[in-house]
Order: structure tokens, then C-alpha cells, then sequence
């Protein structure tokens, strides 16, 4: 035969013993060693080919050619394995790397209501409950609505009790409390009964300390109508106090002073902490001051355009942040606009 090699194998057996090779190639690195063996400078084909010379002259064009053959047929080979192998091993990383859709994700960091708001919330639940509704008043306001109309006019004593931010706007200044919303619910709502909370934050220039900040909530209460008692205010700032405190709460009142109340009182409960038995939340007394209250003065009732001699109401005025401190036990009311989350994250 024309492809005679000298090494007793023709190159037709020498090609077919390769392409066998060539499929038990399992891996890349197993089909590199096959190129070597076979079609490397020193592979078998190669040498067979080289070989060409030592057959007589008349064979050699014939043995060249069928050899060039031999040699492209297992260069094309070679390649497909290499594609099959390189589609394989693909596939196989594939499978490997698969995106697990069954395990469970990273969780999801969940914000959570700043402790203020979730006593606001609270509260605005329980007087909903009790039929009143949230009146929401300004901020920034006049010097007329925050004192004047409430009873206090300029140089009055009761106005030391609320150190203010003015603006620089003559007679323009942050809110001190909230009880100027009463005078906006009044002329807003007169000459119907009114049953209102009026929630929002207060400013007042304070030196910061751990008991005083210069901006807190209050949440005011007020109602308006017809024969309105203190019994009311009484009745109704007791039963608050069960639904926010707890069910069974001790109560009492303690007369006080606001310009803009007649009478006035302060609602104290009996400690949430030591249950009445002196702790240092309540300074060993056993109560807790909880809101300052009182029948809405005439001068007021007039102011938001009550004729007092057919109207009565009373009101009322609490700091969320001053009840989380006390049923939490919280010493310091800085901690509630420092933005640090270790106290954040407790509530
Ligand atoms: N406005 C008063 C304060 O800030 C609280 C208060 C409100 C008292 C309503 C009586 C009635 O201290």
C-alpha cells in the first residue's frame, strides 16, 4: 500500500488507533497530551510523516498526501473534541454554580417608629377611641396666639415658664407649648362643640440637660361645649390614664397653674416602675406627674369666640417623651434626638 510507514502500523491503522484515542479523551488536559502524542513535533504522525524519505521515491508523493490527509483529518478531530470537551466542562461549571433559589436570603434591614412617635401613636389611639380627633396646628407662630390669647400678656410671670425661640420677625416665634392650637381649633370650629388632640412639637430655649430639651412633642387635649364639669376633665383624663398606664391605675390631681386653665391641676399615677412603693423614677414619692390640666378659662373661651357664660370645656397638655422616659426608665431625655442607634433599636 502507498501509506506504508516503516514502524508496522500503516498510517490508516496509526489514524484510527488515534481517533479512538481521541474519544476516551475525557478532559481538556487529557486531550492536550493526545495533541502531543499524536500531532505534537514529536508526536506519532508527525514522525510518521517525517518518514516520508526513507520510502523509495516513486511512493512518496502518494505517502505525502495521504499523510497531509490523515494529519487534517485528526487536526479537525482534535478541534471538534476540544469544542465537545470545552461545551461539557461549561456545563458542568454551570450545574455547579447553579443559583439556589430554595436557599433563604440575607435579611432585609427593617427601620422601625422613633420611640416618640410610637408614644404618639399610642396616644392618638386611645383618645380616637374616645372620640376625639387629631387637630394638627402650626409650628411657627405669633406672640398673640402663643401668649397673649392664652392669658398671658406681655410681662406676665407665667411667660418666665416658657423661654422662647423669636424669630427675627418682631413677634414671630417657635411654639413653647401646644396650647396655641386651642385658640386656632376655637375660632376654627365656634360655635360648635369641639373635641380635639392637638399633637406637634414645642421649642423652647433651654439649656440642654439631661431632664430639659429644647424640642420635644406635647400632645394637647380640648373640649368645647355645653355644660362641660371638671368631673369631665376628671372622668376622662382618669380613664386615659387606665388605657395608657394600665387598667387599675391610682390617679390624682394636684392643683396647679396655667394662665389659659381656671382651675388648674397636674394628673400624677401611681409609679409605673415601683407600683407606688418609692423608686428613683419618682423620687421616692410614689407618683409620677404625668400632664398638667384645667377647665378652659373664660378669657380663653372668649378669645376663640365662646360666649363663656354657655360654654365650658377643659383641657389638657402632656410630653410623649416625658411618659416613654418614666415607663421606660429612660435618665436622659437627650438620648431621644441624638440619632444613636443602641437606644434607637431598644424600642
Ligand atoms: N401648655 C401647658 C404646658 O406646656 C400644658 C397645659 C395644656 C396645661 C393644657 C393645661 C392645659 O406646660
Amino acid at each position: 500500500m502507498h501509506d506504508q510507514p516503516l514502524t508496522g502500523l500503516t498510517l490508516g491503522q496509526l489514524a484510527a488507533e488515534a481517533l479512538a484515542d481521541l474519544g476516551a479523551a475525557a478532559d481538556s488536559q487529557a486531550l492536550e497530551s493526545w495533541y502531543a502524542t499524536y500531532l505534537g513535533r514529536k508526536g506519532r504522525i508527525t514522525q510518521a510523516v517525517r518518514r516520508v524519505g526513507e520510502l523509495p521515491r516513486e511512493e512518496r508523493p502518494t505517502f505525502g498526501q495521504r499523510a497531509n490527509e490523515v494529519k487534517r483529518e485528526l487536526e479537525a478531530a482534535y478541534e471538534q473534541r476540544a469544542q465537545a470537551l470545552k461545551a461539557a466542562e461549561m456545563q458542568k461549571a454551570l450545574a455547579i454554580s447553579a443559583i439556589d433559589v430554595t436557599l433563604p436570603g440575607r435579611p432585609v434591614a427593617r427601620g422601625r417608629l422613633h420611640p416618640s412617635t410610637q408614644v404618639l401613636r399610642r396616644i392618638y389611639q386611645i383618645w380616637a377611641d374616645m372620640g376625639f380627633q387629631i387637630y394638627l396646628s402650626r409650628d411657627v407662630e405669633t406672640d398673640e396666639y402663643n401668649f397673649q390669647l392664652l392669658n398671658f400678656p406681655p410681662g406676665h410671670p407665667a411667660r418666665d415658664m416658657q423661654d422662647s425661640f423669636y424669630t427675627t420677625t418682631e413677634g414671630i416665634l417657635l411654639r413653647t407649648h401646644t396650647s396655641p392650637g386651642q385658640i386656632r381649633a376655637m375660632r376654627q370650629f365656634c360655635p360648635e362643640p369641639i373635641r380635639v388632640i392637638l399633637p406637634g412639637m414645642c421649642y423652647r430655649y433651654e439649656q440642654v440637660t439631661a431632664r430639659h430639651e429644647m424640642q420635644f412633642y406635647q400632645v394637647e387635649g380640648l373640649v368645647v361645649g355645653y355644660k362641660i364639669r371638671f368631673t369631665d376633665l376628671k372622668g376622662t383624663l382618669n380613664d386615659f390614664a387606665q388605657r395608657m398606664f394600665g387598667a387599675g391605675r391610682k390617679t390624682r390631681f394636684r392643683a396647679s397653674y396655667f394662665p389659659f386653665t381656671e382651675p388648674s391641676a397636674e394628673l400624677d399615677v401611681d409609679c409605673i416602675l415601683c407600683g407606688g412603693r418609692g423608686c428613683r423614677v419618682c423620687k421616692y414619692s410614689g407618683w409620677l406627674e404625668i400632664l398638667g390640666c384645667g377647665m378652659v378659662n373664660p378669657v380663653v373661651l372668649q378669645n376663640g369666640g365662646y360666649d363663656p357664660t354657655v360654654f365650658s370645656g377643659y383641657a389638657f397638655g402632656m410630653g410623649p417623651e416625658r411618659i416613654a422616659m418614666l415607663s421606660n426608665g429612660i435618665e436622659d431625655i437627650r438620648y431621644f434626638w441624638a440619632d444613636d442607634l443602641r437606644f434607637l433599636e431598644q424600642f
